[in-house]
C-alpha cells in the first residue's frame, strides 16, 4: 500500500517500497560519489520505511532520502546516551534542485525518525558543499565536528545534529 505523505503542486512525497530502490540507486550514482550495495539500500528499507522517503513527478523518480538509526553518545548532551536517526543519504536530480523538493525530503525524515523515537538526528556532509550546509541549517541543523579526512578522497565532513522534540 503506498503511503503519500505530501504532495505540492506536481511533486509526491511517500514512503519507498522495495520496487522504488533501482530508481533510487540510479539517482544516488548520478549525484553522489558515495555508492552503496543493494543489500544496504534494502535493509534501510526494512529497518525504517519511516524515514526512506521518495519524491516523484508524473511517475518519475527525482529525488530520495534515506536513514538508520543508532544508540550512541550524544551530540548535546554531556555523558547522554541517546537514540540517534542518521540521515545516510538524500539527493534530488539536478534538473528537480532548488524547488524546495530537498527541504520536504528532510522534513518528512524528521517526522520518520520521531516515530521511531529518536532523540536526535545528525548526518556528515563535505564541509564544500554549501547547498547542502545551507538546507540543513535551515531546518535546525548545527554544526557540532569536523571530522577530517571523512571522505574517501580527502575531504573533510561537517558533523551536524539537531535534537528532536517529542
Ligand atoms: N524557487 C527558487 N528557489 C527555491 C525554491 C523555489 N520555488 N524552493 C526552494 N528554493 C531554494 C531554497 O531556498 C534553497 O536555497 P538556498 O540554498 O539559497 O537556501 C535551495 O533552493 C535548495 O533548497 P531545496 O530546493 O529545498 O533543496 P533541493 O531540492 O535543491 O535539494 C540537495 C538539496 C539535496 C542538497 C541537492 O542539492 C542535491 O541533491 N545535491 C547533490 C547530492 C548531495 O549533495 N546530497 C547531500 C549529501 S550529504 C548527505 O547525504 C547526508
Ligand atoms: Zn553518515
Amino acid at each position: 500500500m503506498q503511503v503519500i505523505l505530501r504532495q505540492i503542486e506536481d511533486v509526491i512525497f511517500r514512503r519507498a517500497e522495495p520496487s522504488d530502490l533501482i530508481s533510487v540507486m540510479e539517482i544516488n550514482l548520478k549525484t553522489l560519489p558515495e555508492h552503496y550495495s543493494d543489500y544496504f539500500y534494502e535493509s534501510l528499507l526494512a529497518e525504517i520505511p519511516e524515514a526512506f522517503i521518495v519524491a516523484e513527478v508524473k511517475g518519475k523518480h527525482v529525488g530520495y532520502v534515506m536513514c538508520k538509526t543508532e544508540y550512541g553518545f550524544s551530540n548535546f548532551k554531556k555523558l547522554g546516551f541517546v537514540k540517534k536517526g542518521h540521515v545516510v543519504s538524500i539527493a534530488v536530480l539536478e534538473e528537480f534542485r532548488k524547488k524546495g523538493i530537498g527541504k520536504v525530503l528532510v522534513e518528512e525524515s524528521i517526522v520518520g525518525v520521531k516515530l521511531k523515537k529518536c532523540d536526535e538526528f545528525y548526518l556528515e556532509v563535505r564541509c564544500s558543499n554549501n547547498e547542502a550546509v545551507r538546507l540543513y541549517e535551515k531546518l535546525g541543523f548545527v554544526i557540532k565536528q569536523q571530522l577530517n579526512a571523512y571522505y574517501r578522497d580527502g575531504e573533510d565532513a561537517f558533523l551536524m545534529a539537531i535534537e528532536l522534540d517529542k
